[in-house]
C-alpha cells in the first residue's frame, strides 16, 4: 500500500531528524528521499527512515514523485531549494529563520504568492497549548507591554557563531519569541537594539554577540523589550511575558503561568506542538485541513523584525521592520 503523502527532506541535520521521526510516526506519510550536501548525513538519515539519499536537492526533486518537501538547511543556505520547490509547484515546509537577512526571503515570498503555493514554517510555538490559552485570556484586552527573552548556550552546530552563517542569535533563536510577541501584541512598528562588544565565548572566529537587548514599539501602542544571550552552558530561559490591565502572562514551551490579583495559575504544556506543526502541514497538503499557523508570508513578517533588530544592533539607530 502506498502512503498518501510522499515527502522529501533537504538538509539532514538535527532538526531534519526531528521532523523525520515525527513524520515516520504518521501512517499516511512516506519519506521518499533525503538530500544533503554532506552525503554521509544524507545517507545516515535516509537509512533511518527507509528513504533514498541524494547529494543535491535538484536530484531529489527530479527523481522522486513528491507531494511536499521539508527544507531544513542552515540559515545561510536558504534560497535555491525554496525556488526549486516553487518552480516545481511543490508545497514546502521550511525551517526558521528564512535566511541570514531578508533579501532572498522577500523574493521567495513574492514567488510563493504569485503561485499560490502552500507553505509552512517551523514556528511550532504557535501550536503550544500555552499560546492558545494566552490568546483566549487576552481576547478583548489591550496588551500594553511585552518582555521577551532567550537566555541560552551556543548551539552545537559549526555555523552558529558566525553572523554571516546564522544571522546572529536574535534572527536564529529569538525568532520564536518575536513570532509570539507579534501573535499576542500585534505588528512591530520600530526597534532599537544594542549588543555587547563581547562575542560568543570559546569559539574561534565567532562574531555573534554574546548579548543583545532591544526595545520594541508595537503598532497597537504596546511597548516591549527583548533580551538574548548565548553566554551560558545551559538553556536558562526562553519565553515571553505579556502584560494587560490586571493580567500578567508568562508563556514558554513548558506552559503558561497566569497572574491576576488572585493566586497564580500554572498550565503545563502537553509537549505535542512539535508533532502538531507537522500534522497541520501534512493535512493541508492532503487537502484535509487548514491549520497551518505560520505560512511563508507570516514568517517573513517575523523575520523582518528580527533582521531589523540585528541591523539596529550594528548601526545603533532605530529601525522600522520593512518589506524589501
Ligand atoms: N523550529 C525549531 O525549533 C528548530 C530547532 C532546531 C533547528 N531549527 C532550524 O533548523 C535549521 C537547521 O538546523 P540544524 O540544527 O538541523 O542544523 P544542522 O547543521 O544540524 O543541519 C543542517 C544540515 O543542512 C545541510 N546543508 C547545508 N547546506 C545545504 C544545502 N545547500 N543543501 C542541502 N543540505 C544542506 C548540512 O550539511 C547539515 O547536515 C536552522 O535554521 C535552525 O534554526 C529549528
Amino acid at each position: 500500500m502506498t502512503a498518501d503523502c510522499s515527502v522529501g527532506i533537504i538538509g539532514a541535520g538535527g532538526v531534519a531528524a526531528r521532523h523525520a521521526e515525527v513524520l515516520s510516526g504518521f501512517g499516511d506519510v512516506r519519506i521518499a528521499g533525503v538530500a544533503d550536501t554532506d552525503v554521509d548525513r544524507a545517507g545516515a538519515l535516509a537509512r533511518r527512515c527507509g528513504a533514498t539519499p541524494y547529494p543535491h536537492h535538484e536530484e531529489l526533486l527530479a527523481r522522486e514523485e513528491l507531494d511536499a518537501v521539508y527544507i531544513c538547511v542552515p540559515p545561510f543556505a536558504h534560497g535555491p531549494a525554496e525556488l526549486a520547490a516553487v518552480d516545481a509547484a511543490l508545497p514546502f515546509f521550511v525551517e526558521k529563520p528564512l535566511g541570514v537577512d531578508t533579501s532572498a526571503a522577500e523574493d521567495i515570498a513574492a514567488r510563493v504568492r504569485e503561485r499560490g503555493l502552500l507553505t509552512a514554517v517551523g514556528h511550532q510555538w504557535r501550536y503550544l497549548e500555552a499560546v492558545e490559552r494566552a490568546r483566549e485570556l487576552l481576547a478583548g484586552r489591550e496588551v500594553r507591554m511585552v518582555l521577551g527573552h532567550w537566555l541560552d548556550k551556543v548551539p552545537p552546530v559549526g555555523w552558529w557563531a558566525r553572523a554571516d552563517r546564522s544571522g546572529g542569535q536574535v534572527v536564529e533563536q529569538a525568532a520564536h519569541v518575536v513570532d509570539l510577541a507579534r501573535l499576542l501584541a500585534g505588528e512591530v512598528e520600530s526597534v532599537h537594539a544594542l549588543e555587547s562588544e563581547t562575542r560568543a565565548a570559546g569559539i574561534p572566529d565567532a562574531d555573534v554577540a554574546a548579548a543583545t537587548v532591544a526595545t520594541l514599539r508595537f503598532r497597537g501602542g504596546a511597548v516591549g523589550t527583548l533580551a538574548a544571550t548565548c553566554l551560558l552552558a545551559w538553556k536558562h530561559r526562553a519565553g515571553v511575558e505579556v502584560y494587560a490591565e490586571g493580567l500578567a502572562l508568562e508563556v514558554s514551551e513548558a506552559g503558561l503561568r497566569v497572574h491576576t490579583a488572585a493566586e497564580p495559575e500554572l498550565f503545563e504544556d502537553d509537549g505535542t506542538a512539535k508533532e502538531r506543526v507537522d500534522r497541520a502541514f501534512v493535512d493541508a497538503v492532503l487537502g484535509r485541513g487548514g491549520d497551518v499557523r505560520t505560512d511563508y508570508a507570516e514568517a517573513l513578517r517575523t523575520h523582518r523584525v528580527t533582521c531589523a533588530i540585528a541591523e539596529s544592533a550594528l548601526t545603533g539607530a532605530a529601525v522600522r521592520p520593512h518589506a524589501g
